[in-house]
């Protein structure tokens, strides 16, 4: 019976190109939807007994979305290469008669696609029951977006977000803050600001990941070739499977064929160009875009010890009371940017180029998907007994007989925070975690000099303020 079983699944195994458990949609890197997960931490997500969360903030990337003209592009001319092309595989037998899954590009291109909505409209429902005491029924909610020139997409976002925290009324009730990250006024204030930062550059992983290409696609290339004829693969053609197997699946809501064609060993080495694309693009292994966004968190952080029942005066002498949930939107290269910021990989060993590290923590797949999210829990928890000195308050917002803690998720896993994370659930007490954010601004010293930006009105040591201002003028009023 065992023997029976096993030369079944190595049957099985041997017929399909990946195995049964191995979810290629969940090794796609930034191009992958979103799924919530996997588990890799061990850390309960669950509130620690004993604690309330009392704020909660994420920044979001984008929801699920069409290709931008330039992939768009490189679909069609793939399509109209691959005319001749003949096999008798039966994975590969879809290509001569495929063509692009959009159906009216001119007015699809770049925006959130039906999965997009999907996946927005469930996050805001999620974070209403998963936060229901942090928002009072009916009433008024602020969130952010960066105000993306390329494209709705990320402002759309906020909005199919809104509508599935707030419901019917989302219009009346919610206000989106689009802040145009190109206007001066906004240096190092908005959810775009390696935008005003002359010395940031992505430059796509760049040489790390030309290494690795020439390391993980010649031979994948060389299988496929052997497989058809009329046709030559190039090394851009297989990296773009992966690719076109994550859009067209949340484009159409159907599995691509795409996905069917690398073996699981083939998808986990795009899994890991994606990792070192994202890595040394713009994440730890980046010379200033590890940087760009810390005064974002770091003023999300002021936020968080203000406490949840902070009150503002604005730039405009106005009076803002912000919402205890948090939002805001941003494009990939921002997440990423504030996942370096934020302290979870600070112990993660640099990428290598040549070897993939199978017990790496960084995988973009996990994280920078479609709609991929860092998110933050003030977590109030029952003080530790009297005569532990671990925890001392210094914050004063704080309800009394309570210590104050921050746990950060990515796409609802909770992740440590490097050397903090000794309090419940791994949380990390929230001024040590103020003090790890204030060292990184030190470490950075002056945010003008790192970006070799020469304004004179720019602040050398910026804290973004617009999670407490809702006057902003680069903030563009926006509704659901
Ligand atoms: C297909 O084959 C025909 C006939 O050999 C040739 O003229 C044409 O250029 C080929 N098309 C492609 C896309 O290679
Ligand atoms: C929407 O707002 C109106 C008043 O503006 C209110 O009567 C109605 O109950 C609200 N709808 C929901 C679903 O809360
Ligand atoms: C953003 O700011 C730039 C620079 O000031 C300006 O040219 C552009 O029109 C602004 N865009 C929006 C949408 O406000
Ligand atoms: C806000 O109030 C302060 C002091 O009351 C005043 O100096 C400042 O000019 C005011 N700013 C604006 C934008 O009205
Ligand atoms: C990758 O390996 C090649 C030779 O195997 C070596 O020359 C190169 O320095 C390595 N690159 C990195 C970034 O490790
Ligand atoms: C206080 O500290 C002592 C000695 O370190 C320890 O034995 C005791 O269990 C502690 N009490 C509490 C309530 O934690
Ligand atoms: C607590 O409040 C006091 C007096 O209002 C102030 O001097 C101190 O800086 C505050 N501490 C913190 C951590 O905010
Ligand atoms: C915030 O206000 C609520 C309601 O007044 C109160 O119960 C809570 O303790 C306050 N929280 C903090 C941290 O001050
Ligand atoms: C900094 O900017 C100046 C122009 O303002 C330019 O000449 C110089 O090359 C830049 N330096 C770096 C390191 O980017």
């Amino acid at each position: 019976m065992g023997r029976f079983t096993t030369s079944l699944a190595a049957a099985v195994f041997a017929t399909g190109a990946v195995s049964q458990d191995f979810n290629v949609l969940q090794h796609l890197g930034g191009n992958g939807q979103w799924f919530p997960g996997p588990e890799v931490t061990g850390i309960s997500s669950t509130t620690p007994p004993g604690c309330t969360v009392e704020l909660a903030a994420f920044v979001s990337r984008h929801g699920s979305r069409y290709p931008d003209q330039g992939a768009y592009n490189g679909w069609v001319d793939f399509q109209s290469r691959l005319q001749n092309l003949t096999t008798n595989d039966p994975t590969l037998a879809f290509l001569s008669t495929w063509k692009p899954v959009l159906s009216s590009p001119d007015q699809q291109i770049a925006q959130i696609s039906p999965t997009g909505y999907k996946e927005l409209h469930a996050m805001g429902s999620s974070w209403r029951l998963r936060y229901a005491d942090l928002y009072d029924y009916e009433s008024p909610f602020s969130m952010w977006a960066n105000w993306y020139n390329s494209s709705p997409r990320v402002r759309d976002s906020a909005r199919l977000f809104a509508q599935g925290f707030l419901g019917p009324n989302a219009t009346e009730l919610g206000t989106v803050y689009a802040l145009n990250a190109s206007d001066p006024r906004s240096w190092m204030n908005s959810l775009g600001t390696s935008d005003l930062c002359p010395k940031y550059a992505d430059n796509g992983g760049s040489p790390y990941t030309d290494v690795w290409a020439a390391n993980y696609l010649p031979q994948i290339a060389e299988r496929l070739n052997g497989l058809v004829d009329g046709y030559e693969f190039t090394n851009d053609d297989v990296s773009s499977m992966p690719y076109l197997c994550g859009f067209e699946t949340q484009i159409t809501g159907r599995r691509s064929p795409f996905c069917d064609i690398l073996t699981e060993e083939e998808i986990l080495g795009y899994e890991y160009a994606q990792d070192l694309r994202y890595w040394y693009g713009a994440g730890l292994g980046s010379e200033v875009g590890k940087y760009t966004m810390l005064p974002v968190l770091a003023g999300l952080v002021e936020r968080f010890v203000d406490g949840p029942n902070a009150t503002y005066t604005t730039s405009s002498n106005t009076t803002f009371t912000p919402s205890k949930v948090i939002a805001g939107f941003a494009n990939d290269g921002q997440i990423n940017q504030l996942i370096a910021a934020s302290g979870i990989f600070d112990n993660e060993p640099a990428l290598s180029a040549n070897t993939s590290n199978p017990d790496r923590m960084f995988r973009a797949s996990r994280f920078i998907t479609m709609r991929g999210t860092i998110s933050f829990e003030r977590l109030s928890c029952a003080a530790p007994a009297s005569n532990s000195t671990t925890y001392t308050s210094s914050t004063n917002n704080t309800t009394p007989g309570t210590e104050t803690y921050i746990r950060l998720l990515l796409n609802d896993v909770v992740y440590p925070v490097a050397n903090c994370a000794d309090g419940p659930g791994s949380s990390c007490a929230l001024t040590e975690y103020q003090s790890i954010v204030q060292g990184k601004m030190d470490a950075v010293g002056d945010f003008k000099e790192m970006c070799n930006a020469t304004n004179e009105e720019w602040d050398s040591r910026p804290i973004a303020s617009f999670w407490r201002d809702d006057t902003l003028a680069w903030g563009n009023v926006v509704k659901p």
